[in-house]
């Protein structure tokens, strides 16, 4: 059986191999209903590569994907195997390469593609056996920018015309880091007719430490210029709330804040007007589509390229919701 798969939630790719320094292994075997499916039931071995599992968002996903292996009755099992790669390119190398080595079915590997090389696969025997699933980070952009545009103010505290702006990035290389600066902004300037003005913009790798720090250097430099901080996610608007508050401003009064994931933190924030709104970044559906994705390949079917998942916005008129 040529075996060649991968999927990607939040980002990933697909190749077959192995792992040994499992993290997490989780094995499911499906209750078949008939006779007939126990004898097709196949043992199905998924690796799941996962940049670092100190962050947030990707323990939403990544618990979720674990989850859903485990509400499948197809009468296969299903050995999960889930690997932190800490945050270093050449562990999770490493860690793929051994999924590969020791054949696994199927891989789960997260980050965005770029189309050039999902498209290297296009008219050989592999095409249909690799998709991306995830979300297009361009949207989770454009509904920062909006939800901004849309205040009674347009952000605009000081009615310059000009929206002074403090910009912190996740990791740079990320596409979700960068379509997030750059869609948030033209989306803003789109939507509200006003110009912009990068006061400062620094990489806070999704970390809420660094969120913080950063947010707090800003607000000593540039004082009441700031009008609003985008945060490309959640944790680090999180730490820019706190150094928001430490700097005795007020968030809906005299500052704007933005993030992206609707962490349950962030969403509480929104309920009581310390944040300003983010965009619903759906690890539910993302997680489902990956494994959904998996087993259809699994079972010999084609896959598309992309899966893409909405974002949604957030802010306080549907935060209950
Ligand atoms: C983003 C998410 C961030 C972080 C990042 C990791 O989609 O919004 O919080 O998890 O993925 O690549």
């Amino acid at each position: 059986m040529k075996k060649f798969l991968s999927l990607l939630a939040v980002s990933a790719m697909l190749l077959t191999g192995c792992s040994s320094t499992s993290t997490a292994t989780t094995t499911t075997t499906a209750p078949a209903e008939a006779t007939t499916e126990a004898a097709t039931g196949k043992e199905v071995k998924v690796g799941v590569s996962i940049y670092k599992f100190d962050d947030n968002f990707m323990t939403l996903y990544r618990n979720e994907i674990e989850n859903y292996f485990g509400t499948l009755k197809d009468g296969n099992t299903y050995n999960v195997t889930i690997q932190d790669g800490k945050g270093d390119q050449a562990e999770q190398t490493n860690q793929i390469d051994n999924f590969i080595a020791q054949d696994y079915d199927v891989l789960i590997i997260n980050r965005e593609p770029s189309e050039e090389d999902m498209k290297a696969y296009d008219g050989t025997d592999y095409q249909g056996m690799y998709t991306y699933v995830g979300a297009d980070a361009r949207q989770s952009g454009k509904f920062q920018g909006e939800i901004v545009a849309d205040l009674a103010d347009k952000g605009d505290l000081n009615g310059d015309g000009t929206l002074q702006y403090v910009m912190i990035q996740g990791d740079p290389e990320n596409v979700d880091a960068q379509y997030r600066t750059e869609f948030s902004i033209s989306q803003y300037e789109e939507v509200s007719g006003l110009k912009t003005e990068q006061l400062d913009m620094q990489r806070g790798d999704w970390d809420q430490a660094k969120g913080q720090e950063i947010a707090a250097n800003d607000l000593t430099k540039f004082g009441d210029k700031v009008e609003v901080i985008f945060c490309n996610n959640d944790a680090m608007a999180l730490g820019a709330a706190q150094a928001i508050t430490a700097a005795g401003r007020t968030v809906g009064k005299d500052i704007y804040l933005l993030g992206v994931d609707a962490l349950t933190d962030a969403l509480s924030m929104i309920a009581d007007g310390t944040m300003t709104g983010t965009v619903f970044n759906d690890h539910l559906n993302q997680a489902h589509t990956a494994v959904d994705c998996a087993v259809k390949a699994v079972n010999g079917e084609k896959l598309d390229a992309y899966y893409w998942v909405d974002y949604v916005k957030v802010t306080t008129d549907n935060v209950a919701d």
